[in-house]
């Protein structure tokens, strides 16, 4: 890890992603971006964030809020990444997140944020109700990555969106004042089934607001619970297709077998190709047993993690410091570039 406003040239890059510390962790969150985190951090100079600034932006109760925090970097440690190589840390633990996310404020346009779907989807219908955050919330993001620089940004596709603004914000500003300060983040969405939908209805996003918990595997549910769960997930009277093309109209199906591949390493072709003509029942046994097999390890260690609270915020605490260390430079260029007057913080 580097304090400069370049990672090391062997390296492919800097990667920034982030989650929530909104309920549980579930299988949608770990297939669609910690797993991939873990692919990725041989290659890239990696910043894993937990964003409570944006958790915040719908009502959340404040002690729940900090346990959550804590299951988050867990989950991150649990699953695989190393607490020492990369920046582990808690969003409003690095001011210049919220300092930067001001300035892209005026650098954001109106026109630009009422096209993002997911505040629709979040405001709903009484959009007026809506916190002002919540509207702003992609420039957050936005100053979340660029803050570090950062080249790649592993998300599930639903992020794509939020992506794409970042690079618009990045490319005005640098338009705007005649730079060339931030770069212009790419997306690395990995394979086009990562898009988990709910275990109830196979049209809805797997998420951590779906009130019933019968529509998602949660990283720390144990085998009972994961045995419940998929031996409750909706799916229709036919066997499984022998071919991608049969899944046509099958929304739940697909999605059993997207997870199915995903949990074992294959392509949707090769798994569909192996479950040819099952019931749902012996497959549903078979989903059962993988999920069990990777969610179980990455469980019982989030559990051990979850009763040592200092070990974790001992990580949060070194991780902070890294990402301070490279993000307060940037922000002073975007200050000095800006023209704030110097000197006198
Ligand atoms: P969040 O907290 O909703 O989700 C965290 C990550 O999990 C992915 N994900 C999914 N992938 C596949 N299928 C699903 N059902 C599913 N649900 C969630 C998300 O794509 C995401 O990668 N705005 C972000 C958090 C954020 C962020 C950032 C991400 C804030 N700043 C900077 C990247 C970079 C969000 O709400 O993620």
């Amino acid at each position: 890890m580097t304090s400069g406003s370049t990672p090391p040239a062997a390296l492919k890059g800097r990667i920034l992603s982030g989650i929530q510390p909104t309920g549980n962790l579930h299988l949608g969150n770990y297939l669609g971006a910690i797993r991939n985190w873990s692919a990725l951090q041989k290659d890239y100079e990696c910043l894993f964030c937990i964003v409570d600034l944006h958790a915040i932006t719908v009502w959340q109760e404040p002690k729940e809020l900090i346990r959550a925090t804590r299951e988050v970097a867990a989950g991150y440690i649990a699953s695989g990444i190393d607490p020492v190589a990369n920046a582990l840390f808690v969003q409003s633990h690095v001011p210049a997140h919220a300092q930067l996310a001001w300035v892209f404020n005026c650098v954001a346009r109106l026109g630009w944020l009422n096209r993002m779907t997911q505040f629709k989807d979040k405001a709903g219908k009484n959009r007026e109700a809506a916190s002002a955050g919540l509207y702003v919330y992609p420039n957050l993001m936005a100053a979340d990555i660029l803050v570090y620089k950062a080249t790649h940004v592993p998300v599930g596709e639903d992020q794509k969106q939020h992506l794409e603004l970042a690079r618009d914000i990045a490319q005005k500003f640098n338009n705007d004042y005649g730079v060339n300060l931030f770069p212009l983040p790419e997306p690395v969405i990995r394979g086009p089934g990562m898009r988990v939908m709910s275990l109830r209805d196979g049209s809805k996003k797997m998420s951590k607001s779906d009130p019933s918990e019968f529509s998602r595997l949660n990283m720390t549910d144990d085998a009972d619970a994961i045995a419940g769960k998929v031996r409750k997930a909706t799916t229709d009277p036919n066997p499984l297709p022998d071919s991608v093309e049969g899944l046509e109209g099958r929304a739940e199906a697909a999605n059993l077998l997207n997870i199915y591949a995903a949990l074992t390493d294959q392509t949707l072709e090769q798994a569909v190709a192996e479950q040819a003509g099952q019931q749902f029942s012996q497959f549903k046994a078979k989903l059962t047993d993988t999920a069990v097999t990777v969610l179980g390890p990455i469980n019982a260690e989030m559990k051990r993690l979850m009763n040592d609270p200092a070990e974790i915020d001992a990580v949060l605490k070194r991780g902070a410091d890294k990402a301070n260390a490279i993000a307060e430079p940037v922000l002073a260029e975007v200050y000095q570039t800006v023209g704030f007057l110097p000197g006198i913080r």
